[in-house]
């Protein structure tokens, strides 16, 4: 069974009750009943865990060397400036997949960069919660490729 850690950046763990006509009224605790109930159904192992601090999130990404085999992350508002979370997902040697709830391209330019999307084997923007099924859809659909 393949592992897969996800990761929220910062914020996100108030979704449900903030911008809700950008981010939805679906809460984080459901979010991630959504991501747990998909992962079972396509036998994938997930742990979850969220931080709004940049050196966290970046430890998190450091611990998923040899424990893990693919990661999603949300890195919020960080995706668009942080250089030192786009350097530790290209230290790793596991692929990492950035999801977006909102559709990063439909709003202020500087949210049309993502620098640590530079580093990841892709990106699902704009579907809400069902970016994170879509991107355990994918690891799902890659399984074969990954290393055991
Ligand atoms: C976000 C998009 C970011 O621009 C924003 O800063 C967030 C959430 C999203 O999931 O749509 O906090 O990552």
């Amino acid at each position: 069974m393949k592992r897969v850690l996800i990761i929220h950046g910062p914020n996100l763990n108030l979704t449900g009750s903030r911008e809700t006509d950008i981010y939805g009224e679906v809460s984080f605790e459901e979010i991630n009943n959504i991501i747990k109930r998909e992962a079972s159904k396509l036998d994938l192992a997930v742990k979850i865990q969220q931080s709004n601090s940049e050196g966290e999130i970046i430890d998190f990404i450091h611990s998923a060397k040899n424990n893990f085999d693919a990661i999603i992350i949300n890195p919020g508002a960080y995706s668009h400036y942080s250089y030192a979370i786009m350097d530790a997902i290209g230290a790793i040697d596991i692929p990492v997949i950035e999801v977006h709830l909102s559709n990063i391209q439909k709003r202020e330019d500087f949210r049309h960069v993502s620098v640590t999307a530079t580093r990841c084997l892709g990106q699902i923007s704009g579907f809400g919660p069902y970016s994170y099924v879509l991107a355990l859809n994918a690891v799902k659909l890659l399984e074969d490729s990954l290393k055991e």
